[in-house]
């Protein structure tokens, strides 16, 4: 697109409104995709990514706002910008009785390509990475298999913004990573990525920037550097020294202690910033077992937003009464025991 390289946005979202009835999906959503960069999306369920995404791909009209990819209206150029992205969402259907070869032929056009050996090379290096069979019928495909036909498409075309959203769901850990391989790969060449995504990790790896989104507003904005101090990953070891050096470490917090066979059960969270000066102390005891688990897209949410949301919950319990349900409860508790023992 010509505009690709004027430093024109792939995508400008600002002011952004829809609802459906009541329901106020977008709420003045300003969203900014910057030409060759990554950009994560993230938001719990409900929040109004895939209502954003929709509005990108021209299937949703917008109440207010404006939307904008390459400088075009997303509405208006739907047709002209639809030759410029590729989009993989995160429940793909597919033809059924079309073999899975056939499904990203027809995806991609191949049969039509300028350069039609060198797209059955990468084709068939993407089915390689991917492992994924291409001679089964699209019907007779797992969740995931029917995933990685869409992925195959999208890394097969030569689309200048990848719209993603959630297109791992379904994937195991290799396959992902595959994925996040191949969308270093867009960036090196040049291309723009919007990903929305619950897996953190995957984030993490591939996103020059995130945009956090809540209730059809965007609530945060950065790079990962400015985002990281927000996150920690809890960790869970048995050892076999007296792990009280571990309670000096700036990065260790929460710590607990228990007596476990033949060693000491430590349990704390770990800023992700020193997570290697912890292992190393952790390592320095004599390790019997370790398990390292990132803080999941809620924890996050819950030690960013949790005044926020009990807020939300106190104004709902108010007006249920009594008559709160006990979960909620039982969430609203565990979390100001949290707060207390200083999780932010
Ligand atoms: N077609 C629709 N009709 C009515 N309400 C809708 C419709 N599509 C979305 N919504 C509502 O809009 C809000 C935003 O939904 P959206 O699907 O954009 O969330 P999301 O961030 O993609 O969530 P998830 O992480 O679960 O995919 C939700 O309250 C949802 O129920
Ligand atoms: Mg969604």
């Amino acid at each position: 697109m010509t505009n690709t390289s004027s430093g024109v946005p792939a995508i400008e979202i600002a002011g952004l409104d829809k609802s459906f009835g009541a329901v106020k999906a977008l709420d003045g959503l300003d969203l900014t995709v910057p030409t060759g960069e990554v950009a994560g999306f993230l938001g719990p369920n409900g929040a109004g990514k895939s209502t954003t995404i929709r509005v990108l791909l021209g299937l949703l009209r917008s109440d207010a706002g404006t939307a904008r990819m390459f400088g075009r209206d997303v509405w208006r150029d739907a047709v002209e910008l639809h030759k410029h992205i590729t989009y993989v969402p995160g429940d793909v259907s597919l033809w059924p009785n079309l073999t899975g070869g056939e499904c990203i032929d027809y995806l991609t056009r191949l049969r039509g390509a300028a350069d039609k050996k060198a797209l059955r090379v990468r084709k068939a290096e993407l089915l390689e990475r991917f492992e994924l069979d291409p001679r089964k019928k699209a019907r007779t495909y797992s969740k995931g298999n029917r995933q990685k036909v869409a992925l195959v498409a999208a890394f097969l075309s030569d689309a200048e913004l990848y719209i993603l959203d959630e297109p791992t769901a379904g994937l195991d850990p290799l396959m992902e990573s595959v994925f996040t391989d191949y969308v270093r790969e867009a960036k090196a060449d040049g291309r723009s990525v919007l990903l929305s995504s619950h897996i953190l990790s995957e984030v993490e790896k591939v996103c020059d920037t995130v945009t956090i989104i809540r209730n059809g507003t965007a609530v945060e904005h950065g790079t990962l550097d400015e985002l990281r101090h927000l996150t920690r990953s809890n960790v869970t070891a048995v050892v076999g020294k007296d792990p009280a050096a571990l309670a000096g470490l700036r990065a260790v917090n929460d710590l607990q202690v228990k007596a476990h066979d033949g060693g000491t059960r430590v349990t704390f969270d770990a800023d992700n910033a020193g997570i290697a000066d912890v292992l190393d102390a952790v390592t320095a005891l004599g390790v019997h077992s370790i398990t390292v688990t990132p803080p999941s897209l809620e924890e996050l949410f819950m030690r960013h937003y949790g005044d926020v949301i009990e807020a939300d919950e106190a104004a709902a319990d108010d007006v249920a009464g009594d008559g709160a349900p006990s979960g909620r409860a039982a969430r609203k508790a565990a979390r100001q025991a949290a707060k207390k023992a200083g999780v932010r």
